[in-house]
């Protein structure tokens, strides 16, 4: 399938999404979003695929939402039009996503890589929601994922001032789980990818749903929600391969059951 704005490949058990806008720094319009969409529904009903990696370039993972298209849209346009409403699905992937990013990582683009699991960065990415300096604030998530991510605070002051965070201070702050180089950005998160695809594709599902969950729930509720897919493991011939396994100290075979 070609894409005019992304590049789609596989790379053993792991589905590659590497944005290509590079005349506008990725910057997401609703062509991009749509073939994003695509992609991940098409690695999501693949079970050859465990695991997904979103990238961009090495000067920009994403630039934000487009905002040479933003910039005459009309309320009733938008609101008919459902813009945004694409953006949504990719939080909906079941499957896991990493997102490596190097470079300029704001505002939507920002918002997408918090939509992802977890964010591998290289010591070159510039992290912000500078959508308060255009006249509007954050739209695809950025007000209520950031906070979840980094406290109240630093959230704050990254969107009423806009300004950039480094990678050093995003790893600080819990929004960025690991720090690389540039130059091996892509391969550590192919092989952190690899390794989550390694493993049972419904416990892993699972483990991912279960801990979205706490984000959106009570303490107690998160651990009966918890409790209740722990045990539910236990009916997957998964659960008893990798057990009996380790047992038998040898390397597990899932079979995605
Ligand atoms: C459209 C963009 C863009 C964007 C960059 N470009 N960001 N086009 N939308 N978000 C384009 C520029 O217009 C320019 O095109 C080309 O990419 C290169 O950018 P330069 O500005 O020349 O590069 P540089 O001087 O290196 O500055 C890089 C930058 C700057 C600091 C990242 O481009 C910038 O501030 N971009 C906007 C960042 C931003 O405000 N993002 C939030 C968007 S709002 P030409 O044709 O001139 O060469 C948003 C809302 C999300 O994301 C909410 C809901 C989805």
């Amino acid at each position: 399938m070609a894409y005019q704005n992304i590049l789609v490949e596989t790379r053993g058990h792991v589905g590659l999404v590497t944005l290509h806008r590079p005349q506008a720094l990725n910057a997401l319009n609703e062509t991009l979003i749509g073939e994003l969409n695509e992609a991940l529904a098409g690695f999501e009903s693949n079970p050859q695929i465990g695991c997904t990696v979103i990238t961009g370039s090495e000067k920009a993972f994403a630039a934000g939402a487009d905002v040479k298209e933003m910039a005459g849209k009309s309320y009733i346009e938008s609101y008919l039009g459902r813009f945004l409403d694409g953006w949504t699905r990719i939080s909906e992937t079941r499957k896991p996503v990493i997102a490596a990013v190097s470079g300029f990582c704001l505002g939507g683009g920002l918002e997408l890589a918090m939509m992802c699991d977890f964010i591998i960065a290289s010591d070159t990415a510039r992290f912000a929601l500078p959508e308060i300096t255009l006249g509007i604030m954050p739209g695809a998530g950025g007000t209520q994922r950031l906070p979840r991510f980094i406290g109240k605070a630093k959230a704050m002051d990254l969107i009423l001032t806009g300004r950039m965070m480094d990678a050093t201070e995003a790893e600080r702050c819990g929004l960025v789980a690991r720090i690389v180089t540039p130059e091996t950005l892509l391969d550590e998160a192919l092989s952190a990818a690899a390794k989550v695809a390694s493993y049972s594709q419904p416990i892993v599902m699972m483990a991912k749903e279960t801990v979205n969950r706490a984000q959106e729930t009570s303490l107690s509720e998160g651990a009966r929600f918890e409790r209740r897919l722990f045990l539910s493991m236990f009916a997957t011939e998964d659960q008893k391969e990798g057990m009996k396994a380790f047992i038998e100290k040898r390397k597990p075979e899932f079979l995605n059951r």
